[in-house]
């Protein structure tokens, strides 16, 4: 009121100031903001380290160049419980930028949309990762509003006109959210919006063919909702497209072909819905990115779809598709996914020569025939190669030995024969060798013992024969070996310790008394059926802590009496000369049965528990490329 009557006040103040606490800053804003923002930081909780005279010079403010307004207001992150300070900051007049992210807060009172929709030059309200819940509010005013921010909340309920009024607005985001009934087509009468982001919702209906009305849209992302029906035919009328996400959903029909006139769009995502018919020729002319996973496409993959030179990222798994593989491929492939489908013919040997940054490729579960091309060995860069599940033949090639980033070799159902290349040693970081199922045969190469890193071994359902590499022990990081159904014979040499959970050496020729797995402390299943093991079952195997399963079924030469081990153990000795003595007189049936029904359900517990163990180690291999995938291929194309 009176505050402007008395400058000689203010400038006593000044000369007070600047003289007798000169190295104290303080504030060139206007009176009445200085107050406003002190009062503000009264109504804030003392976590926020608010103080000193210059509002300016406080953590997540920011102002304007020659600090004579506030510009910015940041409270993200401080856990803030109530929003009941939000209709103070509207008395900010020259606010810009409002983020108050990251906090706890619930709801929006009124006063702040009444009062803040007044503020001419507010472009930014950032209340993503709250728990306001409840509708959208109305929003008056707000006319220079350019980015409203409303993602990870709980809120719900239809959109109709509640965000029309923005006239200024481009990005609206209110990903991972209730929000439900069709999507929103009104979404600023001025029809500039740039990025829709309305993923992790429960919205329904068809995409709407008002949303193309949005020409100026170049980010659109509505994956994880329940949307149906087609896409609008006449899409690529969004000449500026950038980004395009549709995963996730229940859409139907086909890719529309008018995509590919889009020569801005570089992201194409619509995993996870119903679309069917053939994938458009030309759809990657301009993608560096392409995902039609897990529909129902059929035909043949287009012969020019893997060539553009941009192109990183192609996943058409799980779909329906035939024909063969196409013989140019982009020299900047990533990942390349195109397993579970029905295509055949042979892996072109000169696709892949000089596609250095090739890191993901699975060719798995088709019906590929031929040999696997040695020029894969120039894929320095791969860390996955699943050709799993086909109907490849001939050797393994030596090459594979140059791929000294692989992390999972995955060949297993295949008509492989022929011996396991000593190369195959050379992969140091390897973690999965999959050669179960195959025809392979001679020994298994001590080379293989210096894969230090290995966790999971599958070699059975093979020819290998020979014995078992002396120095198998050195794989200190294995998890699981299995070495079933071959025709391995000789001496059993130490194991790895510690880590190794699962043994299988079933099918094959062994012979002798069962050898010592002594100090394999975490060993859960041991399976030595179908072999000709003989003699008693040794002592040490009962007290080995972590067995659930001891499976010497069909060892016809195994006899004596079977220890007494914890009830936790399940022993099958079917086809065995091994005898069960455990006192049977002072127990009846009845709490027998219970017994057995009770261990059994705790191994399959403890199994179950470490199955999803090992699927964690999985899952870790996966992230972690994913995680490069994503800085990739996703950060490069924002
Ligand atoms: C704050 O002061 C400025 C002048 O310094 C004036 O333009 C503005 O209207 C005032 N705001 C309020 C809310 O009084
Ligand atoms: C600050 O708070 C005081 C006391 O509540 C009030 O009198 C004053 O008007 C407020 N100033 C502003 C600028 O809001
Ligand atoms: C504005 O205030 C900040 C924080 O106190 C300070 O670092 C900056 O130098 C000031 N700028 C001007 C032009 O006074
Ligand atoms: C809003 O805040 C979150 C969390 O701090 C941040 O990730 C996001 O980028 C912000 N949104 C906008 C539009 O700036
Ligand atoms: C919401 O979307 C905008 C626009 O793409 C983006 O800048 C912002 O970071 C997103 N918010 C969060 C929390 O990711
Ligand atoms: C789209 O963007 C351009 C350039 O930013 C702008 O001139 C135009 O008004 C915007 N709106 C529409 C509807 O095209
Ligand atoms: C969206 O929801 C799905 C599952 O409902 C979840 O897996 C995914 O992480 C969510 N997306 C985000 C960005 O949180
Ligand atoms: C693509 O654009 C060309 C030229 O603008 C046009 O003739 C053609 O019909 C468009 N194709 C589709 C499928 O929209
Ligand atoms: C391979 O990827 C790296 C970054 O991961 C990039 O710098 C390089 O240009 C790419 N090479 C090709 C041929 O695309
Ligand atoms: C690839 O492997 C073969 C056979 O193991 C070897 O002769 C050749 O030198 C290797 N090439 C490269 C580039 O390492
Ligand atoms: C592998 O199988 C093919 C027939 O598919 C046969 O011609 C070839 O001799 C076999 N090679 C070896 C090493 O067994
Ligand atoms: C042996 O018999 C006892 C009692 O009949 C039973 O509890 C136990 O599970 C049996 N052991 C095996 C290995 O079947």
């Amino acid at each position: 009121m009176g505050r402007y009557d008395y400058p000689s006040t203010s400038f006593l103040t000044v000369v007070f100031f600047l003289f007798c606490f000169c190295p104290m800053v303080f504030s060139l804003l206007p009176q009445n903001q200085t107050e406003t923002m002190n009062n503000l930081s009264k109504n804030l909780p003392p976590t926020i380290p608010w103080s000193g005279s210059d509002p300016c010079a406080w953590k997540g403010v920011s102002c304007d160049p020659a600090n004579s307004s506030v510009v910015g207001i940041s409270l993200s992150g401080f856990s803030l419980p109530s929003s009941d300070f939000l209709p103070l900051v509207c008395q900010i007049e020259t606010l810009e930028h409002l983020d108050v992210s990251k906090n706890r807060l619930s709801s929006i009172p009124d006063g702040f949309i009444t009062e803040c929709g007044k503020i001419k030059g507010l472009k930014l309200l950032n209340f993503s990762v709250n728990k306001l819940g409840g509708v959208l509010p109305t929003f008056h005013g707000f006319d220079a509003l350019e980015s409203l921010d409303m993602s990870f909340n709980v809120m719900g309920g239809n959109i109709g006109l509640e965000i029309d009024g923005l006239v200024s607005l481009k990005s609206l985001n209110l990903t991972f959210n209730g929000f439900n009934g069709s999507l929103p087509t009104k979404l600023g009468k001025s029809l500039v919006l740039e990025h829709l982001l309305l993923s992790n919702n429960t919205f329904d209906g068809k995409i709407p063919d008002e949303l193309l009305s949005y020409e100026n849209l170049t980010w659109i992302d509505l994956k994880n909702n329940k949307l149906s029906q087609s896409i609008p035919i006449n899409i690529g009328k969004l000449s500026k497209l950038e980004t395009l996400i549709l995963s996730t959903n229940s859409l139907t029909g086909e890719i529309p072909t008018s995509l590919v006139n889009i020569t801005k769009l570089s992201r194409f995502a619509a995993s996870e819905n119903r679309f069917t018919g053939s994938i458009p020729s030309g759809i990657t002319k301009y993608l560096t990115s392409l995902d039609l996973s897990y529909n129902n496409l059929s035909g043949a993959i287009p012969e020019d779809l893997l060539s553009p030179p941009q192109l990183q990222v192609v996943d058409l798994s799980s779909n329906t598709i035939n024909g063969s593989l196409p013989r140019k491929v982009s020299p900047k492939l990533f990942w390349l996914r195109l397993g579970s489908n029905q295509l055949s013919g042979n892996i072109p040997s000169d696709a892949f020569v000089g596609v250095h940054n090739l890191t993901y490729l699975e060719l798995d579960n088709n019906i590929l025939t031929g040999s696997i091309p040695a020029e894969l060995g120039s894929c320095r860069s791969l860390a996955l190669l699943n050709l799993a599940q086909n109907r490849l033949s001939g050797v393994l090639p030596q090459q594979l030995g140059n791929l000294t980033n692989l992390q999972g070799l995955l060949l297993q159902f295949n008509n492989l024969n022929g011996t396991i290349p000593t190369q195959i040693g050379q992969l140091p970081r390897l973690l999965t060798l999959n050669l179960s199922r195959n025809s392979l045969s001679g020994s298994i190469p001590s080379e293989i013992t210096n894969l230090g890193e290995l966790n999971f071994l599958y070699l059975q359902g093979n020819n290998l024969s020979g014995s078992i590499p002396i120095s198998i022990a050195n794989l200190s990081r294995l998890l699981v070996l299995q070495l079933g159904e071959n025709h391995l014979r000789g001496v059993i040499p130490n194991m790895p310790l510690n880590l190794l959970v699962s043994l299988n050496l079933s099918s094959n020729l062994f012979s002798g008394p069962i050898p010592s797995f002594y100090g394999l402390n975490s060993l859960e299943v041991l399976d030595l059926s179908n072999n000709s093991f003989s003699g008693h079952i040794p002592d040490y195997l009962i007290s080995m802590p972590s067995l659930t399963r001891l499976i010497l079924s069909n060892n016809p030469l195994l006899s004596g009496e079977i220890p007494k081990f914890s009830n936790n153990v399940n022993v099958e000795y079917f086809g065995t000369g091994l005898k069960n003595n455990t006192e049977q007189d002072n127990r009846n049936s009845n709490t027998e049965s219970e017994k057995n029904g009770i261990s059994l359900a705790v191994s399959i517990l403890i199994t179950i528990v470490v199955a999803i163990f090992l699927a964690g180690l999985v899952t870790l291999l996966v992230v972690s490329v994913s995680h490069l995938y994503y800085t990739i291929c996703v950060q490069t194309t924002n």
